[in-house]
This record gives structure tokens, sequence and C-alpha cells, in this order.
């Protein structure tokens, strides 16, 4: 017989609506969590829920992860329904920033840095503090960064910008929410097949070509599975660590 490694934990995954996330969504259900799928886009979480063995058990929640109230009514929508706040936490929502930086719009940067850097600041602050307001100690967070955050990919400076935040934010905040008994962790994707990037696409084909030792791009799941570890006690001993799950990917 195989254990669940999440049995019985609540778990809020943003950008649950659609590629990583969905992916995350469906093998931490595997793994015995209940699962808040959260996304700016109502129909995605809808669709994500009734992809799920037993929607009924799981709740889809409306969030936009780089507005604090949203956050916020997030967590309460939660605590409402299970009588506790999550205590596992996958950021995975994100958005692209492709163009030169020389004409890349000011509104642009700011909405990118707002979405992957800002929501997951918000998501990790409401998360512990829910958490220790219930007196809860046992989390874990995985924080969905990319490889272009420590390599910097060309013409992606905004979106590299922010993704290298969030693997600098990972360590720092790693180090100060173990003391609540919460590991926080950050997984560092290459090219993934997703509503974000498209085998379809000729400059993802070619960097496959090129640079992708492995030789094809990799599949949400992949990311879903080192998300679940990371989250399970597993990796008990994994604190603010920058995992790398890329095929050998060179940016
Ligand atoms: N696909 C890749 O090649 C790749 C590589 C490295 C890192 N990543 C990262 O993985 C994460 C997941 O991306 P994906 O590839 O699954 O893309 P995706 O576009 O399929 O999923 C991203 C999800 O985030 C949601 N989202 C966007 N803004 C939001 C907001 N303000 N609040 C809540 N939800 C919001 C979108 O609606 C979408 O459902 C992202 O952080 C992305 O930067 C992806």
């Amino acid at each position: 017989m195989t254990t669940q490694s999440l049995q019985g934990r609540i778990a809020l995954v943003t950008g649950g609506g659609s590629g990583i996330g969905r992916a995350t969504c469906q093998v931490l259900e595997r793994e015995g969590a209940t699962v808040a799928v959260c996304d700016i886009k109502e129909s995605a979480v809808r669709e994500t829920v009734n992809l799920l063995k037993d929607p009924s058990k799981h709740l889809a929640v409306l969030t936009d992860v780089s507005n604090s109230e949203s956050v916020e009514s997030t967590i309460s929508a939660i605590v409402d329904k299970y009588k506790s706040p999550p205590t596992l936490l996958v950021n995975s929502a994100g958005v692209t920033g492709i163009g030169p930086m020389k004409s890349f719009k000011e509104e642009a940067f700011s909405r990118c840095i707002d979405v992957n850097l800002k929501g997951t600041f918000l998501m990790c602050k409401a998360v512990a503090n829910a958490m220790a307001k219930h007196k809860l100690n046992h989390g874990s967070f995985v924080n969905i960064a990319s490889i272009t955050g420590i390599m910097g990919l060309k013409d992606n400076s905004c979106y590299s910008g922010s993704k290298g935040g969030v693997i600098a934010f990972t360590k720092a905040a790693s180090k100060e929410l173990i003391t609540d008994g919460i590991r926080v962790n950050s997984i560092l994707p290459g090219p993934i097949e997703s509503g974000m990037v498209s085998a379809d696409n000729e400059i993802v084909q070619q960097a496959i070509r090129e640079r992708t030792p492995i030789g094809r791009i990799g599949q949400p799941e992949e990311v879903a599975e080192v998300a679940a570890f990371l989250l399970s006690d597993k990796s008990s001993y994994m604190v603010g660590s920058s995992v790398e799950v890329t095929g050998g990917y060179i940016c």
C-alpha cells in the first residue's frame, strides 16, 4: 500500500487555473491534500476543480495575488470552509514580460513585478500570519521562480528580474519563517509547456534544439512532482533552496 505524503493537509495553489499550477493541484490531491485553487481567471479555477477526482472536497477561489485585499479574502474563504488556514502554499501565479529593455513599458514592468514578486510576498505573508493566528507551526511554501532568475534571458529583463527577486525573497524569508516551523523553497523551471509557453512557438523550438540537453520541452507535471516533494516532510532538511527543473536548459 502506498502512503500519501500530504494526507490531511490544506494547500493553497495560486495560478491554479492553468499549466504548472493546475498540474500541482492534481498531484497534491493525489497525495491526499485538500486544495484551494486560486487564480485571477474564474472559469479556469472552476475548470481545475472539476478536473480533480473529488471536486466537492476542494475550493475554487477567484484571487488577484497582486492585491492584498484579494489575498486576505482568499485566506478568509479558506478558513470559513475548513476552519483552518492552509499550511501548504504554492505560488505559481505569474505573467511574462517579454521585450527589449530599452523600449519596455513602465506599466508592463510594474505589472510583472506586482504579480510575480509582490504576489509571492503577499501570499507568503498572509499564510504565515494566518498560521500564527491559528497556532500552526508545520508548514511548507514553494515559490515557482525561473531559471531565468539566475541566468538572465535576453529580451526578458523584466521577467528575469522579477524571478531573481523571487529566488532572493525565498532565501531571505526562509531564514525568518523556519523559526515558525515553515520551510520555504523555490523551484526554477526551464521551458515548460503551458499557457505561458507553447511548444508550437518557434523561439521555444529553437531553445529546445540548441539549449536543452534533454532535447524536449518539460511538462507541467514534472514541476508539480517536485513541488509536492518540497511540500512534504520528505524534504524536511530543505530550507531556502532553489531547485532547478530544466532538462539542463541554458539561457
Ligand atoms: N512555462 C514555463 O516555461 C515557465 C518557466 C519558468 C517559470 N515559469 C513560472 O511558472 C509559473 C506558472 O506558469 P505556467 O507556465 O503554468 O503559465 P500559465 O500561464 O499556464 O499559468 C499562470 C497562471 O497564473 C494566473 N495569473 C496571472 N496573474 C495572476 C494574478 N494576478 N493572480 C492570480 N493568478 C494570476 C493565470 O491566470 C494563469 O492561470 C509562473 O510563475 C511562471 O513564471 C514558467
